[in-house]
């Protein structure tokens, strides 16, 4: 006000000042015009012309890529971040949804940004729930623990007590598995279309190997889908079946991926494995396929994921399972179109009948250097903002926790027999300098904070939790 009255006062005695400001005013106007039109690193309100220019060309890669291995999948662009993914003319759509009255489309948009920004992020990322995580989650163990409880018999955890004797058998202290762990993981799905490939060797070559639900895997199999068994995923549903699945294969982790109660609690005194319960669960109903867990799991441990058993391939309408008869049911094709995508920002690796011919060549998925550089664009674009926050961006609520304090290894005080011989030792004492170089490489640009999901899918909000000695506070 006092400003603007001072103007008012110097325009009424100099008409002259007031046309100069104007004209320099209108000069400025007319340099920022230009500096935009025709300079390359300009920015106009926030957005940087470099970095649409990077998803621009990131785009062509992904579209090229996805001419070159989508069988027949084609991606249309609609500007720097969203694109269109189309099946061919004549693609067998003949499923009905009911609930919508609607035939399958054809064609799905999708934001690459936002894909990109998500799928990164997974690779620094602790999947598995914690003690410490409830610890520093706000409400964490009132609320949030009471969530992952199934027949708790209350809203919230009132009783803390009753909360952890729930909790206890799968709850480690801190994150059991690292970023960058393997270098490379065999996600297995449980597709029939394995019975028509002979991936067995392959997949066992793994370091890591993630298998689903109940598929069994034994000699009748084995050439099919391998023998190597490291980590499972697991609805609550199919606890009954575990006892016997996991016979034989005391080592294989066992990570539930919804909750936990009683009736699972007892299951698992009678198996040695060790057990966790998943971390980025979406508690709502109707969430993406359950493949797409697996994939965030292997991501978070894994330099290089490739997946087998998924029913990718355009065109093929067998709903079975490899073990089991056919089922009536469906797998859409836009959950195909999305895992071509996938492959396409260098998330995946697909293998599966179709393209069981190309041997190992990857060379057309945009590399390494790329991705990282239209992460960092779509980061720039989406927050707004010129500068890279690093690594703790996203960071909303902050822990710390003394790397040096004693640590109790998972279970609970009244383990079974069968309990006691759990191997939780071999993950969770393992200590950071014995992991391979990426992954220690990993934890010291980490700073050694440990990340975590808030809430849903996306990726925007997390805990995150540092490890240092109380000595460099
Ligand atoms: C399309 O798939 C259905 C089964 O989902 C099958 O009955 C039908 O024959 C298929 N049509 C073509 C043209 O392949
Ligand atoms: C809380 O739960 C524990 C374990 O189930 C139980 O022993 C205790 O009585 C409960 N406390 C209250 C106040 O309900
Ligand atoms: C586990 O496997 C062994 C040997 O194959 C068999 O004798 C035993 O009955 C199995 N146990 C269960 C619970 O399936
Ligand atoms: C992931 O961690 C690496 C360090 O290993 C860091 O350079 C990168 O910025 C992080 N990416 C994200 C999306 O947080």
């Amino acid at each position: 006000m006092t400003r603007s009255s001072l103007i008012n006062k110097t325009r009424r005695r100099h008409p002259l000042i007031h046309l100069l400001c104007v004209v320099a005013l209108f000069s400025a106007f007319v340099f920022l015009l230009q500096s935009y039109f025709f300079s390359g690193s300009q920015r106009i309100g926030n957005v940087s012309r470099e970095d649409v220019e990077t998803l621009n060309s990131f785009q062509s890669s992904v579209q090229q890529c996805v001419a070159n291995r989508g069988l027949g999948l084609t991606a249309h662009i609609v500007d720097h971040c969203k694109l269109i993914m189309k099946f061919p003319e004549g693609t067998n759509s003949t499923w009905y949804n009911a609930q919508f009255k609607i035939y399958e489309p054809l064609e799905y948009t999708y934001d690459m940004c936002e894909a990109v920004l998500l799928w990164e992020q997974y690779r620094n990322m602790t999947t598995v729930l914690t003690r410490e995580y409830l610890d520093v989650r706000p409400d964490g163990w009132l609320e949030y623990a009471a969530k992952r409880i199934a027949q708790l018999g209350a809203d919230k955890c009132y009783n803390r007590s009753l909360c952890e004797e729930n909790l206890n058998m799968v709850l480690p202290g801190r994150a059991p598995f690292h970023p960058r762990q393997f270098r490379t993981c065999a996600v297995v799905g449980n597709s029939g279309d394995l019975l028509k490939t002979e991936f067995g060797e392959e997949i066992d070559s793994h370091d890591a190997v993630i298998r689903d639900n109940e598929a069994p895997v034994n000699d009748k199999y084995a050439k099919h889908v391998g023998l190597k068994r490291d980590f499972r995923l697991g609805v609550r549903g199919v606890a009954r079946n575990m006892v016997a699945v996991l016979n034989g294969s005391s080592d294989e982790v066992l990570i539930i991926k919804s909750l936990t109660h009683r009736d699972f609690n007892a299951m698992i005194k009678q198996i040695p494995n060790p057990v966790y319960l998943f971390q980025g669960i979406v508690l709502r109903r109707g969430a993406k396929g359950t493949g797409m867990k697996s994939v965030e799991l292997a991501l978070s441990m894994c330099d290089i994921v490739d997946i087998y058993g998924f029913t990718v391939d355009p065109g093929y309408t067998e709903w079975t399972r490899y073990f089991s008869e056919p089922k009536k049911g469906h797998n859409p094709l836009q959950g195909r179109a999305y895992y071509q995508l996938l492959e396409c920002l260098g998330v995946i690796r697909i293998h599966s009948p179709m393209r069981s011919q190309r041997k190992q060549d990857w060379s057309d998925i945009p590399s390494r250097e790329m991705i990282r550089k239209a992460h960092s664009a779509a980061f720039r674009l989406k927050k707004n903002q010129g500068d890279d926050l690093g690594q703790f961006s996203s960071c909303k609520v902050w822990g710390k926790v003394d790397p040096s304090a004693p640590l109790p290894v998972s279970g609970s005080p009244d383990m079974s027999e069968t309990r006691k011989k759990s191997n939780y030792n071999k993950w969770e004492t393992l200590p950071i300098e014995s992991l391979r170089k990426e992954a220690r490489d990993h934890y010291q640009a980490m700073e050694g904070v440990s990340l975590y999901k808030m809430d849903g899918n996306k990726l925007d909000d997390l805990v995150c939790i540092r490890h240092s000695d109380s000595s460099s506070v």
